[in-house]
């Protein structure tokens, strides 16, 4: 642990150094946009996506924007015959993960569905992200009853710093199938696949039509073969994308996003049938890569407060009774916050539930706003208007408005984390140093002061603690890791700001 004093001149150079990298960028934006104005969202958008590019696993193509990243991972899938290059890493480790790969697949493309009108030129790279995973799952899926659900050995890669592009752990890949089920990857599976094939249904309908297609087999599959992967797999999941919520969250959702995509009454029927089983009026309010339960409840409510689906009227109340349980100040209030006002509901990487939570807020305010509704919580009107001011206050304190005067976002404002938690980051890029870096030495790196040479830009980190404090320290993986389920949802919430309070 650093003593005060020395944690203060490392503070004070971080700040210098992150202002050196800032000044070799154009900062034209920055002069434009005065930062006690408002926030250049529209700047945090456009990285908040090229973080995306830093996380490719695969052969990178020629308009790869994170230029210090090369090819990787060029024969995962070989340990079982089958193709699965690509997809993503997901934090900063090298290992693919399906569960949260899929759940980022879900978030980024419910961002396009909701607020890719907003995106303007950005919409292009929010799609491009979203077939870098889409293109994998359908790799991950391309046999029935059978999905590769994770390409690398966990504990094997954690054990080494190693650059992808250098990484020599085995690289096994687990599968779920009949006789060893995994309802909740599978199911979020189909829910990612499914709410892919809305964003394509024009610009490429065939392959809508491919992601829907194979969206409803892997949600067949998931819903009849159950059984929780983290028991079956638990020694390659756990604890890295163990499922604590169990699956039924997965299958409510999934099927919302079935309903969405397809449109067939199959699904109405299967979430009246089952919603309540499934958890439809559970009351933790958590929503990230693990627990869906108050997800589910915001897209079904679209369904009755947008499309007028009768059947499904209880899920506003479900969805009221979410946003009571979160706001400070009303009367079922449960939610705990920062003293600096953050939204603070775990120690390890609670930006994500900042992220998902606001994405929630301009969501729901969206279909209440179309349908004239407002939610009351035990005789409190809280009005759209009041979701969104909260969900902005959420991304202003993630962008700098906080007691640290800093931005969670690498890349973004004029002082951000310098040491997060990232192999790629952190080690010296393959240009720079060609040779190979062996799987332990690159530790001395990991457990050095120096800033990390590769900006991974707009990767949004874990965050600040429940005391509004970070140290970014390298090794803090719960408070310096960024993690793509941090990033997805934000891109939603960033181009709804964008647009109605973005000065550009
Ligand atoms: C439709 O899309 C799939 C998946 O990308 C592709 O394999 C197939 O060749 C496409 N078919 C046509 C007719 O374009
Ligand atoms: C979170 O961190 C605080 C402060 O370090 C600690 O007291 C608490 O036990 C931690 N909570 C969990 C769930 O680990």
């Amino acid at each position: 642990m650093a003593s005060f004093p020395s944690l203060f001149l490392l503070l004070s150079l971080a700040f210098l150094l992150s202002s050196h990298c800032n000044a070799k960028r154009s900062t034209s934006t920055h002069h434009r946009h005065p930062r006690s104005a408002s926030h250049n969202y529209r700047d945090a958008l456009t990285k908040s996506l090229i973080f995306f590019e830093g996380q490719r696993s695969g052969k990178l193509p020629p308009n790869q924007r994170i230029t210090w990243r090369k090819d990787s991972g060029l024969s995962d899938g070989a340990a079982m015959h089958v193709d699965l290059v690509g997809g993503y890493y997901d934090a900063g480790d090298n290992v693919k993960f399906g569960f949260p790969m899929a759940f980022t697949t879900t978030m980024l493309s419910w961002s396009v569905i909701e607020f890719g009108g907003l995106m303007k030129g950005e919409l292009q790279h929010a799609k491009e992200a979203i077939k870098w995973a889409t293109d994998y799952l359908l790799k991950a899926t391309v046999h029935p009853d059978t999905i590769y659900v994770q390409v690398g050995d966990a504990g094997k890669d954690h054990a080494c710093w190693e650059r992808p592009e250098d990484m020599d752990t085995p690289r096994s890949v687990i599968k779920i199938d009949k006789n060893t089920p995994g309802t909740e990857v599978a199911a979020e599976t189909a829910a990612a696949l499914a709410a892919a094939s809305l964003v394509f249904r024009r610009s490429d309908p065939n392959y809508s039509k491919v992601l829907a297609r194979r969206a409803i087999r892997v949600f067949e599959f998931a819903d009849k073969h159950r059984g929780a992967y983290s028991n079956g797999l638990r020694h390659y999941v756990c604890p890295y994308y163990c499922d604590f919520s169990g699956f039924q969250d997965e299958l409510l959702w999934g099927a919302a996003w079935l309903h969405r995509a397809t449109r067939n009454p199959t699904y109405l029927s299967y979430i009246k049938a089952n919603g309540q089983t499934l958890g439809a009026d559970e009351t933790d309010n958590t929503f990230g890569w693990d627990n869906k339960h108050v997800g589910a409840r915001i897209l079904i409510s679209k369904a009755y407060l947008v499309q007028n689906v009768q059947p499904l009227h209880d899920y506003k109340s479900h969805a009221d009774n979410f946003i009571c349980s979160l706001l400070p100040g009303t009367p079922y209030s449960s939610a705990q916050y920062t003293r600096g006002g953050l939204l603070f509901k775990m120690n390890d990487s609670n930006m994500q539930y900042v992220t998902s939570t606001s994405f929630l807020l301009v969501t729901y305010a969206k279909y209440l706003t179309t349908s004239h509704r407002v939610v009351n919580c035990g005789g409190a009107t809280i009005t759209p208007k009041r979701l969104r001011s909260f969900a902005k206050k959420q991304v202003d304190y993630l962008l700098g408005d906080n007691p640290m005067k800093m931005s969670f976002m690498v890349g973004y404002g004029s002082r951000y984390p310098v040491r997060i938690h990232h192999r790629g980051s952190s080690l010296p890029s393959v240009s720079v140093h060609p040779s190979k870096i062996q799987c332990s030495s690159g530790f001395s790196v990991m457990s050095s002061q120096s800033p990390n040479p590769n900006i991974l830009t707009g990767a949004v980190v874990g965050g600040p603690d429940q005391n509004d404090r970070f140290p970014d320290q390298r090794d803090d993986y719960e408070q310096s890791e960024p993690a793509t389920y941090i990033n997805a949802p934000l891109v939603g919430a960033l181009a709804y700001l964008a647009h109605s309070f973005g000065q550009l």
